[in-house]
């Protein structure tokens, strides 16, 4: 399938320190696409730069043939970026934690208007997530970290979006959850024909679940190639899987 996302040389910066320089990356529409690199690296940066939420200082982003992004706020807004199809589960979730997990589906659906279609998604949610459906009238902070997340992800397809972005979905969590999460994700991505984007520090379950991979040190994208290429590359080995 064709191009979903194209970033074309973009480069961001918080004030005077530069947190992404001249990145280019393409993701095709059905793949699921990991992007790693060590803290810092700039992985948050970049997805909150997709949805509009960091000015880019040049470069531009399109998603479905349509400019998004541009420097000096000639992008879309973070809301019409969304309602384009673009949904982040950002780092560390921000959860409300004070609602229920019904009311955090609720906020994931703000821009559908149709009330029985909201309450059908819900419904396919609590199926996906059977754990969401038993706790649903809970206040979402009495659920575990893994519970949470799976709530994020789910309030993210409240929108039913094309483009899925990931920023460490197993950030803090047991390794048996994170297999959780992860065979999760790819059933979105086979069954619900959601694009991915996921960035993961658990570089070898990024990259076995990921059809294509880049690479982002110091801001910089410095290796691409599809996920198994860039399990046997030595740098990547020596890097990010303590090989
Ligand atoms: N709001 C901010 N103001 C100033 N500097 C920032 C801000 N957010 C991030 N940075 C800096 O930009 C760089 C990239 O940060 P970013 O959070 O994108 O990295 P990351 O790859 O997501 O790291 P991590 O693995 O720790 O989540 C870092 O040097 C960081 O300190
Ligand atoms: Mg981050």
């Amino acid at each position: 399938m064709g191009e979903i996302l194209k970033i074309d040389g973009i480069s961001v910066s918080y004030g005077s320190i530069r947190a992404l320089t001249d990145v280019s990356m393409n993701v095709n529409e059905g793949d699921i696409v990991a992007l790693i690199g060590a803290n810092g690296a700039g992985k948050s940066t970049l997805l909150k730069a997709i949805v509009g939420l960091e000015p880019l200082k040049s470069g531009s982003i399109s998603f479905a043939g349509e400019t998004i992004c541009q420097p000096k706020h000639h992008g879309l807004t973070t809301d019409l970026i969304a309602r384009r199809g673009i949904a982040l589960v950002p780092e560390g979730r921000h959860v409300f934690a004070d609602m229920t997990v019904e009311e955090n589906l609720d906020m994931g659906a703000f821009m559908v208007r149709d009330q029985s279609l909201i309450e059908k998604r819900k419904e396919e949610m609590y199926d996906f997530f059977p754990i969401l459906g038993a706790r649903r009238k809970q206040k979402t902070r009495s659920l575990s970290g893994g519970e949470q997340q799976m709530m994020a992800i789910a309030r993210a397809l409240m929108s039913s979006p094309r483009l899925l972005l990931l920023d460490e979905p197993g950030l803090g969590l047991a390794p048996l959850i994170v297999q959780d999460i992860f065979s999760k994700i790819r059933i979105i991505n086979e069954e619900n024909k959601v694009t991915v984007f996921l960035v993961e520090q658990n570089a070898r379950l990024a990259l076995r679940t990921s059809g294509y991979g880049y690479v982002l040190e110091n801001g910089r994208i410095v290796l691409s190639d599809n996920g198994e290429a860039l399990l046997r590359n030595e740098r990547v080995q020596k890097a990010y899987l303590g090989a």
